[in-house]
């Protein structure tokens, strides 16, 4: 399977420059062999997706609500996000679980709503330092697999640890290493057979010069990136680092 190189612009990007990146990130994917996605914030999504369609770059969403339509001042549904061209959504980012208080229950709760709309979910688990710094952080990434994926979970995960995101700073790769065999060990418990296919991302503080170790790791299916998906030349340096793994 080809690992998966994935792009959360969060809350950045006005349309001359959104379009820029798109279109820079378009002309450099041609010769690569992973999957890509980029997921701009609400407000890129229709020109994005209109730039992207029928080319490598599949376009996604940072976040939907759980409902369809309805009375939710200022959401947005899976099925928009579909409508737009979107093909995935990440959910439950930590940036998400914090600043909006968002609960395993809740990410359940959309990761079936953007099933049911026919979007991927990019389910986000990671522990804090603080938790980390406790050795709690096997319990705290395993408790959230198992409380936030529903049953017959299909989708991507991607572990980020909240102490990597935006700092410059990554686990050693034998923490990577050992963090996402617990998440393929947990996958498998609850999905059974199903759990064994399951992309498994890392993201925190991925970069040109640290990507190909990092992607290098066993059971890393890709990577997740915030900071450097600003840049197209960052972005597709990275993705020239991905493989294909079994
Ligand atoms: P970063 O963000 O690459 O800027 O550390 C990663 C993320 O939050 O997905």
């Amino acid at each position: 399977m080809p690992q998966l190189i994935a792009g959360n612009w969060k809350m950045n990007g006005l349309s001359a420059e959104s379009a820029a990146l798109a279109e820079a990130i378009e002309a450099g994917a041609a010769a690569l062999a992973c999957d890509l996605l980029i997921c701009p914030p609400f407000t890129q999504i229709a020109q994005v997706a209109a730039k992207l369609r029928g080319t490598a770059v599949a376009v996604g969403a940072q976040d939907c609500h759980t409902a369809p339509a309805g009375a939710h001042t200022g959401d947005i549904s899976a099925q928009m996000l579909a409508d737009l061209g979107c093909a995935a959504v990440i959910l439950g980012h930590s940036e998400r679980r914090q600043n909006h208080h968002e609960t395993d229950a809740l990410v359940q709760a959309k990761i079936l709503a953007a099933v049911g709309a026919g979007l991927m979910p990019v389910v986000c688990v990671g522990e804090t330092e603080a938790e980390r710094d406790a050795g709690q952080e096997r319990q705290i990434v395993a408790a959230q697999v198992a409380a936030s994926l529903p049953e017959n979970f299909v989708g991507v995960i991607a572990y980020e640890p909240i102490w990597a995101i935006g700092t410059g700073r990554t686990p050693t790769i034998a923490e990577v290493e050992a963090m996402h065999r617990d998440i393929r060990t947990a996958l498998v418990q609850k999905l059974g057979e199903a759990g064994a296919a399951i992309r498994i991302l890392y993201g925190g503080s991925v970069k040109p010069d640290n990507a190909a170790a990092l992607l290098a790791v066993p059971e890393v299916g890709g990577a997740l990136i915030g900071g450097a998906s600003l840049s197209a030349a960052a972005f597709l340096a990275i993705a020239r680092a991905a493989k294909h793994v079994d």
